[in-house]
C-alpha cells in the first residue's frame, strides 16, 4: 500500500514540527511563475542575487528567533526533515524509493517560504552543481562568519573539496547515474523491504553529507540527517541530488536495455507527506 501522510499529532520525540490539522494541497491552491533553478556558480556571479539568498536565510533565523513554533522558521524546516528521518512520525523516507519524491516536495515548500518572507514569488533557490569541476569550490559567501548563511557546525571547509573529489569523483558520480540498470537501483525500493536506497542517495547524497558535516563529536549539522537542515548547504545540496533525477530519464537507456522511468504503480503514484507551505499551513 502507498504511504499514507503521517498524523502529526501523534508525533513524539524532539523534532515534532508544529502540530496542526492538515488542508489538502492542490496545484491550484499555489500557482505562480514557474522558477528556474540556477547553479551556484550562475547564481552567486551576480551580487543581487547573493544579498538576496542571504537576506532569505536571515529572515528564516529571524523568524525562528521571533516566533519559534512557526513551522517556517529555520529550525522548524529543519525539524520537518528530521521527523522524517528519524521515525518521529513511525516512517523513515531515507533508503527507500520515497527519498527523491520527498525532498523534491519538501525543496518545493522550502523555496517558496524563502520567497514568501522576502516578498519575491519569483526566488529560487541554487543547486551545488559538485558533479561539474566548477562546483566544487563553495562560494565564499558560506565562510563568511557573519554571514547568515555560515555554519559553524561544519567539517574542514580547506580539505572538503579534496575529500568530495577523493571519495566521489566526477566519474563516480556520473556512475553513480549511468550505472544503475534498473529503476529501483536508481531510485531504491518501497518502504518496507529493508534497506534499499537507491545509488545517487547511498552514493554521492552520502558522500557529500560526510564530507560537509562534523565528521566527529557531535556529529551534527550536514554529519547527521536529523539536523543537516541548519545548515542553508544541505538545500543547495539536495537541489542537485534532485537535479540528478531531473536528468536521469534524459540519459540513454542503461546497458541492459531497461528505459530509464520511474514507476507507475499506484504505490508510488499515491504517496503522501505532509509539508507546511509558504503561509504557515500544513498541507498534504
Ligand atoms: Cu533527507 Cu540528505 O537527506
Amino acid at each position: 500500500a502507498p504511504v499514507s501522510a503521517p498524523n502529526v499529532f501523534s508525533c513524539t520525540g524532539s523534532c515534532c514540527p508544529p502540530k496542526q490539522s492538515p488542508k489538502l494541497w492542490s496545484p491550484q491552491l499555489q500557482s505562480g511563475p514557474v522558477r528556474t533553478r540556477l547553479s551556484f556558480q550562475t547564481a552567486f556571479s551576480d551580487p543581487a542575487y547573493v544579498s538576496k539568498y542571504k537576506l532569505a536565510y536571515q529572515k528564516l533565523r529571524e523568524l525562528q528567533a521571533s516566533n519559534a513554533s512557526d513551522p517556517r522558521g529555520w529550525l522548524q524546516q529543519a525539524n520537518v526533515h528530521c521527523a522524517y528521518c528519524s521515525n518521529t512520525y513511525g516512517m523513515d523516507i531515507h533508503r527507500t524509493w520515497l527519498f527523491f519524491p520527498w525532498h523534491r516536495w519538501y525543496l518545493y515548500f522550502h523555496e517558496r517560504i524563502l520567497g514568501q518572507l522576502i516578498g519575491d514569488p519569483t526566488f529560487t533557490l541554487p543547486f551545488w552543481n559538485w558533479d561539474s569541476a566548477a562546483g566544487r569550490a563553495i562560494p565564499a559567501a558560506f565562510l563568511d562568519k557573519s554571514s547568515p548563511i555560515y555554519n559553524a557546525n561544519r567539517n574542514n571547509l580547506n580539505s572538503l573539496m579534496s575529500q568530495i573529489t577523493s571519495s566521489c569523483s566526477i566519474p563516480q558520480m556520473q556512475s553513480a547515474m549511468l550505472d544503475a540498470q534498473t529503476t529501483s537501483l536508481f531510485l531504491g525500493k518501497p518502504p518496507g523491504t529493508g534497506s534499499a536506497g537507491g545509488s545517487v542517495e547511498l552514493g554521492v547524497h552520502g558522500a557529500v553529507h560526510v564530507a560537509t558535516g562534523l565528521q566527529s563529536s557531535p556529529y551534527i549539522d550536514m554529519g547527521s540527517l536529523s539536523s543537516a537542515g541548519k545548515d542553508a548547504l544541505f538545500y543547495a545540496h539536495h537541489l542537485n541530488i534532485d537535479r540528478l533525477w531531473w536528468l536521469w530519464p534524459q540519459l540513454p537507456p542503461a546497458a541492459n536495455g531497461n528505459p530509464r522511468a520511474n514507476p507507475t504503480s499506484a504505490d508510488w503514484l499515491n504517496s503522501q507527506f505532509a509539508f507546511y507551505d509558504e503561509n504557515a499551513q500544513l498541507t498534504m
